[in-house]
């Protein structure tokens, strides 16, 4: 994996380098097309998306903005649990981008049909590559474990699935999951990793340097062919560099 590692004071400096990212990428964004974000949840987004919403509400073109979803619980929109419910909370009830381009993933619906759905959708949004689709900008956190989208370690087939969207569980909460898989998260043409925190420092280490235990770690197996992954982390994430 070829990373382009970028370390900040905090996770709010991390999260203004990605609002300003995203900025930049809506500009380059011809009118007549669409930015086709997928993005995940946990802390270290809800930042993002709260910074998003307080400060970037006029200076960005969010009608060119699409929104997808990395992963998401098998829950209701509404439960405190659901990735959707916290953009909602932190970013979405501002209603910057409009209802018709917010692809939300059904948590509350049976999973592997969802996928299935979610899968047909970004097959029909989203142009295609591999028979993957190709998403203009994956926004991507890690969790302790290493993880990544809900790709945990105890399932790394999910990195090659033939499947764009799978059907998966948290093994540790047993909550089920609907996720991106890795030839769909591979496939995108810019990925971005949003790490903070000093519980995440030991597998950062291990990843940014290559070590023999992160193959052990989803979030080692996030390629960008295309390019290097971004990784904009901050200083406490970064702290055995
Ligand atoms: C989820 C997320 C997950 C998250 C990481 C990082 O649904 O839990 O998609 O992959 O991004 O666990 O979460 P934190 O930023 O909260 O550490």
């Amino acid at each position: 994996m070829q990373i382009n590692l970028q370390v900040f004071e905090n996770g709010t400096a991390a999260s203004y380098a990605v609002a300003e990212l995203i900025k930049e990428k809506i500009k380059e964004t011809p009118d007549s097309s669409f930015l086709n974000i997928a993005i995940s949840g946990g802390t270290t987004p809800r930042m993002l998306f709260e910074l998003l919403g307080n400060e970037y509400g006029s200076s960005i073109e969010w009608k060119k903005v699409r929104l997808f979803w990395v992963d998401e619980r098998c829950v209701e929109p509404t439960d405190s649990e659901s990735n959707f419910g916290m953009t909602y909370d932190a970013f979405l009830q501002k209603t910057l981008v409009q209802g018709e381009n917010i692809f939300r993933m059904r948590g509350e619906e049976i999973p592997e049909y969802e996928a299935e759905r979610y899968s047909n959708l970004l097959l029909k949004e989203l142009p295609a590559s591999g028979g993957y689709p190709v998403f203009d900008l994956i926004l991507l956190g890690m969790g302790n474990d290493g993880h990544t989208a809900s790709i945990f370690p105890n399932d790394m087939s999910l990195l090659d699935s033939e499947l764009s969207v799978a059907a998966t569980v948290n093994p540790y909460t047993l909550q089920k999951r609907l996720t991106l898989t890795g030839n769909t998260i591979n496939n995108a043409k810019q990925i971005v990793f949003m790490i903070t925190g000093e519980s995440k420092s030991k597998i950062l280490k291990e990843i940014v340097e290559n070590k023999p235990n992160a193959k052990n770690y989803p979030a080692a197996h996030i390629a960008n062919p295309k390019g290097k992954v971004d990784f904009m982390v901050d200083k406490a994430a970064a702290a055995r560099l």
